[in-house]
């Protein structure tokens, strides 16, 4: 079983460059069969979640043809099935995101129902709800999802929500639709950006992406495009908050500052350095942490996917912080391994309450889920003596080469098979 071993204590220091965003090129990846047309996507996350996608692609015909590590062509024009199975495909959440370019390609869809982060009920009900004001019937039975219809047809459609995955699967839909969607209270996360810049790309008329009302005029067809992904917020802001808990000095590249604004303004809160340029933010942590509050919310506020992260650089600071999360209603599992490590923090329903310590202890740990792993890696990177962290196959869903980029930053990290390697790791770190 793959493992990370950590010894902690080094600083972290140097540059790191930041990969495609993985939950704008989930969406891409799946519009990108919504023309028979090639497309070329760029900057596309080597990661196991959008190799998943592709896989799911190929299996209904899909051509995915890899041009280096992070460009990938796509054609689409030998689809011979609209049936997305298998159990490899329930590990992505975002599988259901062919059911809305297939939906609005050919008017009909099956997906089995997605899996994804164990994070909270996560319901699909505003999907649904989309698809079917767009004149489709929708289905759900023996684990998957369907839908189908005649001819579809543009709409108002009112987010209860406001959803990421929701609002991208909808825009996608309704992308050759019959007239005019509305859809409002939409998500406005850049990643929802990104997919509308990628559809008008092909030739969809789609405005007011980013806002929250987001108009799509349905046109005849899409075309080809070429398209570069942008970089991926929650990677940049989880090495922002490694710098910040290992003390470090660290620069984020290729990023979009602006996309980091509410992480930004949260370090500056606790005592560290910024430092912004065109495509880059340091982060400097001089100074002991300080405590602070955070409430997470869609964007511009403080993202979900980042509150394990954040949690962990606040239980090392100085008083009493308290972090509310309100997106997903199980999202402190990891509070318990962080306990193991000398965290003292309290939960309480959506809320937790963090009594800084001065320093965390290395423990055998084990990642819940995606975000949680990556921060329990930073807080292991920090603590006094040698960490494992197991079940890092979470962490490998969202993160490219996640230990190598802390590697390069001088983090004390491998990745271990064996008790050997353990061994060996140990005698190296001393
Ligand atoms: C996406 C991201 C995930 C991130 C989340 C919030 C991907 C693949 N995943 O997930 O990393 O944490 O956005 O930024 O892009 N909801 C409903 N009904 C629905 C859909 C959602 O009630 O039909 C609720 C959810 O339970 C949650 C909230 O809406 O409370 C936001 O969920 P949503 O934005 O849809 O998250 P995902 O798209 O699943």
């Amino acid at each position: 079983m793959e493992q990370y071993a950590i010894k902690g204590g080094n600083p972290l220091v140097g540059e790191v460059e930041i990969s495609g965003a993985k939950n704008a090129a989930l969406a891409i990846l799946a519009a990108a069969i919504m023309t028979d047309e090639t497309v070329l996507i760029e900057n596309v996350p080597d990661v196991r979640d959008t190799n998943v996608m592709m896989q799911a692609m190929e299996s209904i015909g899909v051509v995915v043809n890899r041009i280096d590590r992070h460009t990938v062509k796509i054609n689409a024009s030998q689809v011979h099935d609209l049936v997305i199975e298998g159990d490899y495909i329930k590990k992505i959440r975002a599988s259901y995101y062919l059911l809305g370019s297939l939906l609005g390609k050919y008017s009909k869809a099956e997906v089995v129902l997605p899996g994804g982060c164990n994070i909270g009920l996560r319901p699909i009900d505003q999907h649904i709800k989309g698809f079917r004001a767009l004149g489709a019937d929708v289905g759900i039975g023996y684990g998957r999802i369907s839908a189908e219809a005649v001819k579809l047809k543009g709409n108002h459609i009112y987010m209860d929500v406001v959803t990421v995955g929701a609002t991208m699967n909808v825009m996608m839909a309704a992308v050759m639709a019959e007239g005019t969607t509305v859809i409002e209270n939409a998500a406005k996360e850049p990643h929802v950006v990104d997919l509308a810049n990628f559809l008008n790309s092909m030739g969809a008329n789609i405005k007011g992406a980013g806002t929250d009302v987001i108009r799509i005029k349905g046109v005849s067809r899409l075309h080809g495009t070429e398209y570069g992904i942008i970089p991926d917020q929650i990677e940049a802001g989880t090495f922002m908050f490694a710098a910040a808990v290992t003390k470090g000095d660290v620069t984020v590249k290729n990023v979009i500052p602006k996309h980091l604004e509410s992480i930004s303004a949260k370090l500056l809160e606790i005592g560290c350095e910024i430092e912004e340029s065109d495509d880059a933010v340091r982060v400097v942590a001089a100074k002991p942490l300080g405590h602070t509050h955070v409430k997470t919310l869609p964007y511009p506020g403080f993202p979900t996917d980042m509150q394990p992260q954040i949690t962990v650089a606040l239980g090392l600071s100085a008083g009493t912080s308290i972090v509310t999360e309100s997106i997903f209603e199980n999202r402190f599992k990891y509070v318990d391994e962080l306990t193991c490590m000398g965290a003292n923090i309290k939960v309480e329903s959506n809320t937790a309450i963090i009594d800084g310590v001065s320093k965390y202890t290395g423990a055998h740990i084990t990642a819940p889920d995606l975000r949680a792993g990556a921060a329990l890696v930073i807080a292991a990177l920090a603590a006094d003596g040698i960490s494992t962290v197991d079940d890092i196959k979470y962490i490998q869903r969202g993160y490219e080469d996640f230990h190598l980029k802390l590697q390069h930053l001088g983090a004390q990290i491998d990745l271990v098979t064996t008790d050997r390697e353990m061994q060996k790791f140990r005698l190296k770190v001393g």
